[in-house]
């Protein structure tokens, strides 16, 4: 997997930070253009795994592994098999952290208005224009792109990548709230596919108040419009805490009109240490698992009744 994918993070200075996958531990970010081939980060981890070395930029999946688990690096392992040559072939890129929400959820890492109003950052120094990093990458074994962020169809970031990028899978986590423009339409329709997984969370006025800034009647419509204009798949991604098990039901109900839930409604849970994780709400996990039961014949629901105690 290491020899073929990257995962690329942009900070709020600017600054990006490569690894393996979203989930190894990143680089030192940097200003210098990223190169695959040479990264002296990336070719050391490359090295310990050729080596059967356990690299520790890898803990989480060698901690999965030791348990028995089917890590992420398996995972990759299994699709990638079969591929002899080296050179890039998917990217994960989480864009600059401009975006137009302040989510309850989120932090001043993604979001440039979290990052403004507590004081952590100026806008000045976040908006970036030029994307000289990624200039040195070759694109033309790409197969597969993701984009996340901060808020990826706000940002020409993708499209930087789509114009040097032919008949890829390309997916997208976005808030909903943006119409994509003209010129992404058109790099979509030369790629294989494109998904776009939407991040909502509740409908009406609980997404209102879990997604500060935005607003349920725009940002439906706008998933409506798109469902209808555009060629491009659709999920949701879900993100549950103690704060939303009660929006999870009105959710998959308004999206059951236009996708198949069972196949491409997806919920994950609050990261863990943020204060709307279900820790804080151990005095109402009886009445959450109740809720969760509802749920038994999707994909997800066993993982997040296991997060339960
Ligand atoms: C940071 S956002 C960036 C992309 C885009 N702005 C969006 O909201 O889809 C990526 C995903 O992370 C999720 N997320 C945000 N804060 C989180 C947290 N504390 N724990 C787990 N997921 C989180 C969001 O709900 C979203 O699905
Ligand atoms: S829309 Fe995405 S990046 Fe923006 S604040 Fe919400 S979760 Fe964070």
């Amino acid at each position: 997997m290491a020899n073929h994918a990257i995962y690329i993070q942009r900070y709020p200075n600017g600054k990006h930070a490569v690894s393996p996958c979203c989930i190894a531990d990143n680089s030192e970010p940097t200003n210098q253009p990223i190169n695959f081939n040479t990264d002296p980060y990336l070719n050391e981890i490359k090295e310990a795994l050729r080596n059967g070395i356990q690299h520790p930029a890898c803990h989480q999946c060698w901690k999965l592994e030791e348990k028995g688990g089917e890590s992420r690096r398996l995972h990759a392992n299994d699709s990638h098999q079969g591929i002899a040559q080296d050179g890039l072939m998917a990217i994960d890129y989480n864009v600059l952290p401009i975006c137009n929400a302040k989510c309850i959820i989120c932090n001043p890492t993604f979001s440039s208005i979290w990052a403004t109003d507590t004081g952590a950052w100026e806008i000045k120094d976040i908006v970036k224009t030029n994307h000289d990093h990624l200039e040195g990458l070759d694109l033309s074994k790409i197969v597969r792109i993701y984009f996340n962020g901060g808020e990826p169809l706000l940002t020409d970031e993708h499209l930087v990548l789509l114009r040097k990028v032919n008949n890829a899978g390309v997916s997208y986590n976005t808030n909903g709230s943006c119409y994509p423009s003209d010129e992404a339409i058109k790099l979509w329709k030369k790629q294989k596919y494109v998904y776009l997984g939407f991040s909502i969370d509740a409908v009406g006025e609980n997404f209102n108040r879990i997604r500060e800034r935005l607003d349920w009647d725009q940002v439906s419509n706008n998933i409506l419009k798109i469902h209808q204009e555009l060629d491009v798949g659709i999920e949701c991604s879900f993100t549950l805490g103690g704060h939303n098990v009660y929006d999870l039901e009105p959710t998959i109900e308004w999206f059951s009109q236009i996708i198949d839930v069972k196949k491409h409604f997806h919920v994950h849970y609050v990261n863990p240490g943020h204060e709307l994780y279900f820790d804080n709400f151990k005095d109402r996990h009886d009445e959450f698992r109740k809720e969760l039961e509802k749920f038994r014949e999707f994909h997800w629901c066993d993982a997040m009744i296991n997060a339960l105690q």
